[in-house]
């Protein structure tokens, strides 16, 4: 499906639209989620939590969103979490330097790439101001942090621009007080913000955004070791090898060294898995190793978990090997110990991590789940069933004859267990096809011979089959068609 088919979606079933209604200062780059896509995101955060954080043993946090400048300057994120920027000379607008230096010479320009080499870039491919015309100012690098104020002081601190930094700064805390074990996952869901140069299209690029972030911290020394390899092994990796992509077995990959080390093997098994069972298509995901000029700053390795939509190929995740980097910076930046034990051993941890944009994951769930269907007139959106925000539509077939009450009876009983929504307006092909477009799997019709036996009909969304059930255990028969797998 089209980037304007799933806007139109997004707009018109409630999934998500622009922060800031009609006032004219809103700025770009801020999105809300409505019912449906607070729904869908809070059913994929329960998917990510069953198959990623408890299926990996790992623990969860919760922490702040604002920190101190101290905690940026050690983390490296002062110095250089920095996008460059260029400034039209005649209209004054700012631009993604890198971006309009691809665009206009065709190649890849990395945004990691020095200033002089992205200047020479635009001046190479003549580019000028995509407004105006104008020529371009010299290239500079733009830190992305929100800055903020505390107290009526304003004592200096920033928006987080990873939810990471306070697992990196918590570790030792968490490693002791929890009786941690290397390899140990620590994971946090939450709010990031970034001063995006250039947001666009929507949930792609915000400036303030949902991450899944994990950080696995592991004794360098023993990376080639991961106990749980075994479980994903048979998980197929498709990973880019130079033109092209290979596919193979988790297991192979590790043993092969198509990936370097069997612990990173694990995670990268662990979270095809999870993808598996979004309604993204497996076909269209891969692994791509990023170059030098491509990583972040604090990489030592890279690899991003990209998935192909309308406009190309889109990063979900990056999985990056940080190394010592973080902890020895905290280390060094609080006068702490951030070493622990791991058996005999003393070891300052390296940490692989696996940082997931929501946003953006939630988008490419709805390109690749709707779809036209010509036959029977309808556009469907088809969510895995544990995903859907309204899991079952509850209708009356008509309003009269006592069938809106036993409706509502029916409701009553299903609306604590599931996302239920009761519609009794229009007519019954028209609330069937708003269910398909929102999604909701299935869909139970109170009808004449309810009064008479006490059976209903349950429609499925996918093949628009029907069948008669009774009420009596009705929850159960949904909580099985809805069930994780
Ligand atoms: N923590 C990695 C990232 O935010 O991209």
């Amino acid at each position: 499906m089209e980037y304007d088919a799933v806007m139109r979606l997004a707009l018109e079933r409630g999934f998500y639209f622009p922060s800031g209604g009609a006032y004219a200062d809103a700025h770009a780059g801020f999105w809300e989620y409505g019912p449906a896509g607070a729904g869908l995101k809070n059913r994929f955060v329960e998917l990510w939590r069953r198959e990623m954080v408890r299926r990996g043993s790992m623990m969860e946090i919760d922490g702040s969103q604002v920190m101190p400048r101290s905690v940026f300057e050690a983390s490296g994120h002062l110095g250089g979490f920095a996008d460059p920027i260029t400034r039209c000379q005649e209209c004054g607008a700012t631009h993604r330097a890198d971006r309009l230096a691809s665009e206009a010479s065709g190649r890849d320009v990395p945004e990691r790439a020095e200033p002089a080499e992205i200047d020479k870039a635009i001046a190479e491919a003549g580019a000028r101001c995509p407004g105006c015309g104008g020529g371009l100012g010299p290239v500079e690098r733009f830190n992305m942090m929100f800055g903020v104020g505390i107290g009526p002081d304003g004592g200096e601190a920033y928006l987080r621009p990873e939810t990471c930094q306070s697992i990196f700064v918590d570790f030792p805390r968490i490693f002791k007080t929890m009786r941690g074990r290397l390899p140990l996952g620590i994971a946090q869901v939450g709010k990031s913000f970034r001063n995006e140069i250039a947001p666009r299209q929507s949930l792609l690029r915000l400036r303030e955004f949902y991450q899944a972030e994990i950080e696995v911290f592991c004794n360098p020394a023993r990376m080639g070791e991961a106990p749980d390899l075994g479980e994903v092994a048979g998980v197929r990796l498709r990973i880019q090898d130079g033109d092209s992509v290979r596919e193979v077995a988790c297991g192979e990959a590790a043993e092969s060294g198509l990936v370097p080390c069997r612990l990173i093997a694990y995670y990268m098994g662990l979270l095809a898995s999870f993808y598996e069972k979004t309604g993204i298509d497996p076909g269209r995901c891969r692994f791509r190793r990023l170059g030098d000029k491509e990583k972040a700053f604090y990489a030592e390795a890279a690899y991003d978990f990209e998935v192909e939509v309308s406009s190309g190929w889109l990063e979900l995740v990056a999985c990056n090997y940080r190394g010592s980097h973080d902890l020895a910076g905290h280390a060094s930046g609080t006068g702490e110990k951030f070493e622990v034990m791991d058996g005999e051993e003393r070891v300052l941890p390296h940490v692989f991590e696996i940082s997931m944009g929501i946003d953006r994951s939630l988008y490419a769930i709805l390109e690749h789940c709707l779809r036209e269907d010509p036959d029977h007139e309808r556009t469907v959106l088809s969510l895995p069933p544990y995903l859907a925000p309204v899991q079952v539509g509850v209708l009356s077939l008509v309003k009269k004859d006592g069938l809106r009450e036993k409706t509502d009876d029916v409701y009553s009983g299903l609306k604590r267990g599931f996302g239920a929504f009761l519609d009794h307006s229009g007519a019954i092909g028209r609330r069937y096809r708003r269910l398909d477009e929102a999604g909701a799997p299935l869909a139970v019709t109170v009808d004449h011979q309810t009064l008479k036996d006490g059976t209903v009909t349950i429609r499925q969304r996918d093949s628009m089959k029907q069948e008669r059930v009774p009420l009596e255990g009705l929850a159960g028969v949904i909580g099985r068609m809805v069930a994780y797998p």
